[in-house]
């Protein structure tokens, strides 16, 4: 009912969008653009729009879109965060069910919960079954990943409160919240705040075991608080650490009672072969970060599992137990997907079907890229991570040029990949790696079609030059007007 004075704001048709215009489907990908370009990230829109590789798509099934030109794309682009495809039919038909009660408490911030109860146990249960050093940790829960950063950073604070500084490594990616940018080395993403991002962050190369203990020897142990680490880095483009590496460091920072935090929010839950990577590796975390996969491609749900004895110096007594919260994390929706999500990856054993498709992918890009060396650089693979090492599309000599010049060249696969059917991610930290994170439910027929479709397209460009030569002079003069003279 409409208590103000005056008509109703949604009387007037022409200013406000109702939601049956949305709801009929008709609301259209023109008027879409037009509205994303006007009052979102319009320059994002619009390089996509003349890619046109950005939908909006309709999810065919969970594994295939269709964008308003009736292309369809098998989609390969979930950021790891799509365990069952878009919309899966299974998630679509529990959140029903759980709307259908309509005496359901829906926002449970302030009182317990059933829902959230549960997946805080079965989280345990599930690592304490991997790693014998879990059986009593707990479960914070928040709305991202890089939240669950943020969560992992103030735990690690509070339980070695003198120790300022905080271990981190090359090429990783934790997130672009304030906390997890300053362990994000990326100078492009932490540009222009630098000023405001912790200084106390030592950044080692990742793999090297031995300068993490040249350095907690040179600072002091005691001044560290926590070495957080990607078990494989996937925004630099699915970089697998020397083998022993994780091991080492777990032992290391063991030793010195420095704590280590494993962010699994890419490769956790099945994806990379394994339900922790890290403690799959040998290391024994003292946190873990959870994210993508716990949301089912329908919610967002991050997690931050943590042992007792450091859980409880930041929420563990009546003076601090507000220390750390948040308004929507632990909200009924969110955790029953996340339920329902790892009960369906549980019961598929998710990270074994991962390893077996993984091999076979990962085999079929290693020929690809043996024939084709003036394309691919590179090609890597953990589970249903994959990354594809494109050449850069023109060698140039300066720094700045060669970025603009991986960025392009990312762009232009994304393009001709999408062009014979299938829909790739770009990495946040490296532009010239293109990855293909499919559903981990993918059926095997759709699997195979989606590698033969890449193996083509691979085939229709002999070197990466190509990507150039063939995306066509006006379409490029497109791109190159929408990226730099249209404000
Ligand atoms: C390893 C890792 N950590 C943290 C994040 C940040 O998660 P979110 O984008 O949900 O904030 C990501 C996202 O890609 C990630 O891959």
């Amino acid at each position: 009912m409409n208590t103000l004075p005056g008509p109703s704001p949604f009387a007037r048709t022409d200013a406000f969008i109702r939601t049956d215009d949305l709801l009929g489907g008709n609301f259209g990908s023109a008027r879409t653009y037009e509205l994303e370009k006007q009052y979102g990230n319009g320059k994002l829109m619009r390089l996509l729009e003349v890619l046109g590789a950005g939908g909006p798509f309709r999810a065919l099934t969970p594994w295939e879109l269709e964008d308003p030109a009736g292309h369809r794309v098998l989609n390969a682009s979930g950021y790891a965060a799509l365990p069952f495809g878009d919309n899966p039919p299974e998630l679509n038909a529990f959140v029903r069910r759980i709307l259908e009660d309509p005496q359901q408490m829906m926002f449970a911030q302030q009182s317990a919960s059933e829902w959230r109860a549960a997946l805080q146990a079965n989280l345990v249960t599930l690592l304490a079954r991997e790693s014998n050093d879990h059986h009593d940790s707990r479960v914070f829960f928040s709305n991202s990943g890089a939240e669950a950063i943020e969560a992992a950073i103030k735990f690690a604070q509070a339980a070695r409160p003198k120790a300022k500084y905080i271990i981190n490594f090359t090429r990783a990616y934790h997130g672009k919240t304030l906390g997890a940018l300053a362990l994000t080395p990326n100078p492009n993403l932490q540009g222009p705040f630098k000023n405001i991002l912790s200084p106390n962050v030592i950044t080692l190369p990742f793999g090297d075991a031995e300068a993490v203990e040249r350095t907690l020897r040179r600072v002091g142990a005691g001044k560290i608080m926590a070495v957080i680490t990607e078990p494989i880095l996937g925004e630099a483009g699915v970089r697998l650490p020397p083998p022993g590496f994780l091991k080492r460091l777990g032992e290391v920072c063991r030793q010195a009672g420095v704590l280590v935090i494993a962010d699994e929010i890419q490769t956790g839950l099945g994806r990379s072969g394994h339900w922790f990577e890290s403690v799959a590796q040998g290391l024994i975390p003292d946190i873990i970060t959870l994210a993508k996969p716990l949301g089912g491609g329908m919610t967002a749900v991050g997690a931050t599992i943590v042992r007792d004895e450091i859980y409880r110096p930041l929420l563990g007594s009546f003076e601090t137990i507000k220390r750390h919260s948040n308004t929507f994390g632990g909200n009924t929706i969110a955790m029953a997907v996340g339920l329902k999500s790892l009960e369906l990856l549980i019961d598929a054993d998710a990270p074994a079907r991962s390893r077996r498709l993984g091999e076979l992918g990962l085999n079929r890009l290693k020929a690809m890229q043996a024939r084709h060396p003036e394309l691919l650089e590179e090609v890597r693979g953990a589970g249903l991570l994959f990354g594809m090492n494109f050449r850069p599309v023109l060698a140039l000599p300066f720094k700045f040029q060669a970025n603009l010049v991986s960025e392009a060249t990312g762009a232009l696969a994304l393009k001709a990949f999408y062009r014979s059917g299938v829909l790739l991610n770009f990495s946040l930290n490296a532009a010239r790696t293109m990855r293909l994170t499919p559903a981990m439910n993918m059926p095997e027929d759709v699997f195979d079609t989606l590698f033969t479709r890449v193996e083509r397209t691979a085939d229709a460009y002999p070197s990466s030059f190509k990507l150039v030569q063939r995306y066509g002079t006006p379409e490029l003069l497109g791109l190159l007007k929408a990226a730099f003279l249209e404000k």
